[in-house]
């Protein structure tokens, strides 16, 4: 419990006395009050696939990921493919992948709408690369309506998804070619393999 209310996750509060005994609580901070299942903006979708035990088995093979040359992360090094590729073959994953994704881009795109509304003001178009079933994209789509939003993924995850007047989901493989537009979006995609391909590279 220290540990969580060291990183912000609980707070310690003071309770009334008893018996002139001080004592203490713990209660909820905002980052917690986000498992909460009444919280519109509640992301436990997501913490479901972290704790999923195929996202927790490549934790156990980081030694091996770091000395294998080809893999680019422990969880290809696990599984021998890449999570979006063993989620197309197994629809429970898949649909649990989709469901945390979807509540990170709510939680997210609320943050943009709240605090960096500038990011898209000025855009006329953008591509989200990797954009997955595109509820990040659905809520800004919605907020700039003169903004043209390309959700682009794999064509097996956009296949059959409909947008509406200034969104469109287009299919294709972005090591080919991605759509033209004034901006590109990475949410949840490339940082995350830069990251760990650098982590590597440090490392070795
Ligand atoms: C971690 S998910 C991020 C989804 C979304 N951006 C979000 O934040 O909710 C990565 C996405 O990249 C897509 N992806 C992987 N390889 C791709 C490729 N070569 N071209 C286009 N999309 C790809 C996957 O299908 C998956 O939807």
């Amino acid at each position: 419990m220290r540990i969580l209310v060291h990183d912000g996750f609980f707070s310690i509060q003071s309770l009334p006395s008893v018996d002139r005994e001080e004592r203490e609580g713990y209660s909820l901070t905002p980052a917690s009050r986000l498992l909460l299942k009444e919280e519109s903006l509640n992301i436990t979708p997501l913490f479901l696939v972290f704790l999923d035990p195929i996202m927790l088995d490549p934790w156990q093979n980081m030694s091996k990921w770091l000395r294998n040359e080809n893999d680019i992360n422990p969880f290809q090094t696990t599984h021998g493919k890449m999570a979006y590729e063993l989620a197309v073959e197994d629809p429970k994953l898949y649909q649990s992948i989709n469901e945390g994704m979807a509540s990170d881009g709510r939680l997210v795109a609320s943050v943009i709408l709240k605090h960096c509304k500038g990011i898209f003001e000025e855009l006329d178009s953008v591509v989200d690369v990797g954009g997955g079933t595109g509820t990040f994209a659905m809520c800004i789509a919605e907020a700039f309506p003169n903004l043209s939003y390309i959700n682009f993924d794999l064509p097996q995850v956009v296949k059959g998804l409909e947008g509406s007047k200034n969104l469109s989901f287009v299919g294709g493989d972005m090591f080919e070619t991605i759509p033209k537009a004034q901006a590109v979006l990475f949410k949840v995609f490339i940082p995350y393999y830069t990251c760990l391909l650098t982590l590597k590279s440090l490392i070795i």
